[in-house]
């Protein structure tokens, strides 16, 4: 066959071809069969030499023209088909933007670690540290090294639950005073916040597991009066108002005095209303001077120191604040409770 019939075949060849691709795959496989190095157009170049010296240019110029012939028309097809796809995988993945997002379940603060560290955070601006005991404590500790005899009425105010005859669960925070003397010097200030356990009848007021925070602040000529001035500072930084407090004698075995703070009532501001038993105040803490004999238990002189202690229970005072009528909604998990508090 001459060139010319042979280049047209090959055109002929090549439209069928193309018109039948249906991809940009297509297209780019005919492309390769083609114009590649060892495709039909090449191969007619090489057939260039078997012609004349004056033949030469003329078919040269032919094939060339096929090629840019083939290479635009592949390239027109290559565009369209590009296009149409990427329209189409537009439409397949298309995401609507303006869909809201599914809301992620956000954990929050137990009420309880709310009040609980915002006391923790006052009293660490107010230069107290804090220091944890264990739940599980020796009746040392907790009771003989605080001025507990072991026949001492006052083991009855609280029901203790015993693991054995010299282990308990700690039935008040006091026990981290003489763990702490024994392991710093005076000044010492410190707060010990933490769980505690009593043997109770659960009722909407008591149960068997609550918290508490122990304060104490130990060192040379610390008096009544700096217990006096740190509670009303405390007490007015965390109910964020400007509270006054009273304090009436009672008694435990580990301070002497020993007090009873009341703050005026925050419901009724001292007017008196149900919450405060119409009395216009609130418990809110045992207090006292440390007996001299609970620092001789750490090992401080209490010739040479004096201090002055507190307790306070949080779970009340969460109540108090949240207006929550049942402590034990607290523990019971009910995520409708849990979620009414920011
Ligand atoms: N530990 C006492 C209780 O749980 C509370 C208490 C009273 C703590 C007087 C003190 C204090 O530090 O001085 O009932």
């Amino acid at each position: 066959m001459s060139l010319e019939g042979q280049i047209e075949k090959l055109r002929s060849q090549f439209l069928e071809e193309l018109d039948s691709a249906s991809s940009s795959k297509d297209v780019d496989a005919l492309k390769v069969r083609y114009l590649g190095k060892k495709g039909p157009v090449q191969s007619l170049m090489i057939h260039l030499k078997d012609l004349s010296k004056e033949e030469r240019p003329q078919f040269g110029k032919i094939i060339n023209e096929l090629k840019q012939e083939l290479a635009s028309q592949l390239e027109s097809l290559l565009t369209k088909l590009s296009e149409n796809e990427l329209a189409a995988r537009f439409l397949n993945e298309k995401i609507d933007v303006t869909l809201p997002g599914r809301k992620e379940p956000l954990g929050k603060e137990h009420p309880i670690n709310q009040v609980l560290n915002k006391a923790i955070d006052i009293l660490s601006d107010m230069g107290f540290s804090v220091e944890y005991g264990p739940d599980v404590e020796s009746d040392y500790y907790n009771f003989e090294g605080l001025n507990f005899d072991a026949d001492h009425p006052a083991r009855d105010m609280q029901d203790t639950f015993y693991i054995s005859a010299d282990y308990l669960l700690r039935t008040h925070t006091s026990n981290v005073q003489v763990r702490t003397m024994e392991k710093q010097n005076p000044p010492i200030r410190v707060i010990a916040p933490g769980r505690c356990f009593r043997n109770e009848t659960i009722s909407a007021r008591s149960h068997v597991f609550f918290h508490q925070i122990e304060g104490f602040y130990i060192d040379k000529h610390v008096s009544f009066k700096d217990l006096i001035v740190t509670m009303d500072e405390f007490w007015s930084k965390l109910l964020e108002k400007d509270v006054k407090t009273r304090f009436r004698p009672s008694y435990f075995p580990f301070v002497e005095p020993g007090m009873e703070v009341d703050v005026h009532c925050t419901s009724c501001e001292g007017k008196g209303c149900r919450i405060c038993k119409y009395t216009g105040w609130l418990e809110v803490a045992g207090a006292g001077m440390i007996h001299p004999e609970v620092l001789k238990s750490g090992g401080i002189d209490p010739e040479i120191y004096s201090g002055y202690a507190w307790g306070m229970g949080i779970e009340r005072l969460a109540m108090l604040q949240l207006g929550i009528k049942d402590i034990r909604t607290f523990t019971e998990n009910d995520m409708r409770f849990l979620e009414q508090f920011p």
